[in-house]
C-alpha cells in the first residue's frame, strides 16, 4: 500500500567536465566517455512532493517552484523525463507531483542547471525507492540515482557522486557503462583532490546552442568517428595523469579537450562560434601568466562563454589576485564564482 503524500528532498552540486561528452544516441547514450570533477559550491536543493491520485485515470499535474515563483516554463521538460523513467519508478504515475528547487548560483549566470537540477531530483526519487524497498544497499541506490539523473540530463549522471567522476562506456573499465556514472575518487592523486575552478561569467545570458541541438551536430559531423576515438583515448590518458599528480599534462590534455568542443561547434552545419571575444583575451592573459609565473592554472570551457580556471589550492592567492587585477575585468559585471572539487549530491 502506497502512501497518500510522500515529501522528499536532496541536493546536488553541478559538475564540470575534463573530457567533454559531445554527441549522443537516444536517451542520453554518449557516443564517449567523459570524466569530470563534480564541484561543491554550484549546487541544486529540491523538494518533491508526491500526492496519490483520486482515480487512476488522472493525468498527472506537475506544478515546478523555482525559489518560490511558479514556473510553468519548466514542466514540459519534468513531464518528458516523468514519461522516460516511468518503467523505472512505477510508483510514480500514481501521484500528481510538486516540485521545489532553489539553486546556489544566481539564474542568469549562463552556468546550465540541468546537471545539479536533474541529479538532485533523481536522488528525491531514489529515496522514495529506499522508504519502499528498505533493504536496498546505499551504492545500488546512488547508481540508480545516476541512471535517472542521466535520463533527465546527459551530464548529470556524473553529479550523484562526488570528486572525479567517470561516465561513459570504455573498452579499459570494466565497470564503466553508458548508463550510469562511476566514481573514480580514490584513484587520484592528492593535488587533484580539492582542485579549484573559478568560474569567470563572461556571458551570463541564456545558452546560445541549446545541449540537445549541440548534440545532434555530432550525428553526420564529418569529424565525428574521430573526435569520439580521441575522447576514449584522452579519458584513458587523463586517469593516468590525474593518478600520478602530473599537472602539466593534465593541464595540456584538459585545454586542448575545451578547445576541441569548440572547434566540433564551429565546423558543424549548422557552425556556431560559442566564445566571446573576452574568452579569447582572458585565455591569452591565462597562458602569459602561467608562462611567467610557472604557477599550473588552465582553462576550461563548457558549451558557452564562460572560462572555468582550474588550479591546485595551494595557489589560491595567488589566482584570486590575478583574478581581481587582470581577469575579472573580462566578465560581465565582473562577476565571477568560486568553487572547488566537492563531494557529490546527497539526501536530505
Ligand atoms: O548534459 P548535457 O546534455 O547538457 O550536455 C553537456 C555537454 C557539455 O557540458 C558541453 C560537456 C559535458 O560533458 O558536460
Amino acid at each position: 500500500q502506497l502512501p497518500q503524500k510522500i515529501s522528499t528532498k536532496a541536493m546536488a552540486p553541478s559538475n564540470i567536465a575534463l573530457v567533454k561528452y559531445w554527441g549522443k544516441e537516444d536517451i542520453q547514450i554518449p557516443k564517449n566517455t567523459s570524466l569530470s570533477f563534480t564541484l561543491s559550491n554550484c549546487k541544486t536543493k529540491t523538494l518533491l512532493e508526491l500526492e496519490a491520485k483520486k482515480k487512476a485515470s488522472e493525468e498527472t499535474q506537475i506544478r515546478i517552484f523555482l525559489d518560490e515563483e511558479e514556473t510553468p516554463s519548466f514542466v514540459p521538460k519534468i513531464q518528458k523525463f516523468f514519461r522516460l523513467i516511468n518503467e523505472y519508478c512505477p510508483y510514480l504515475k500514481q501521484y500528481h507531483a510538486t516540485i521545489h528547487t532553489s539553486n546556489s548560483f544566481p539564474h542568469s549566470s549562463g552556468i546550465a542547471s540541468s546537471a545539479s537540477g536533474m541529479a538532485a531530483l533523481a536522488l528525491c526519487l531514489v529515496q522514495i525507492e529506499k522508504s519502499l524497498q528498505p533493504d536496498v544497499s546505499e551504492a545500488d541506490l546512488r547508481k540508480k540515482a545516476s541512471f535517472l539523473a542521466r535520463l533527465g540530463s546527459g551530464s548529470a549522471a556524473r553529479s550523484i557522486e562526488g570528486g572525479l567522476v567517470l561516465w561513459g562506456k570504455h573498452q579499459a573499465i570494466k565497470e564503466s557503462s553508458d548508463l550510469y556514472a562511476l566514481p573514480l575518487s580514490s584513484e587520484i592523486h592528492s593535488i587533484f583532490t580539492d582542485y579549484q575552478d573559478t568560474i569567470l561569467l563572461i556571458d551570463r545570458g541564456q545558452k546560445q546552442v541549446s545541449s540537445s541541438l549541440g548534440h545532434s551536430l555530432m550525428n553526420g559531423h564529418p569529424f565525428a568517428e574521430a573526435r569520439f576515438a580521441q575522447a576514449q583515448n584522452n579519458s584513458t590518458e587523463l586517469q593516468s595523469y590525474l593518478s600520478n599528480g602530473d599537472v602539466k599534462s593534465f593541464m595540456r590534455l584538459v585545454e586542448s579537450e575545451a578547445l576541441t568542443l569548440h572547434a566540433m561547434m564551429m565546423c558543424s552545419r549548422p557552425y556556431f562560434i560559442l566564445m566571446a571575444a573576452q574568452t579569447l583575451e582572458v585565455i591569452h592573459k591565462i597562458w602569459a601568466y602561467r608562462d611567467e609565473t610557472k604557477i599550473p592554472l588552465c582553462f576550461t570551457l563548457d558549451a558557452g562563454a564562460n572560462v572555468h580556471l582550474l588550479y591546485p589550492k595551494k595557489y589560491k592567492d595567488e589566482v584570486q589576485h590575478f583574478i581581481q587585477q587582470d581577469l575579472k575585468q573580462h566578465c560581465q559585471d565582473e562577476a565571477f564564482i568560486h568553487d572547488e572539487v566537492g563531494e557529490g549530491g546527497r539526501f536530505l
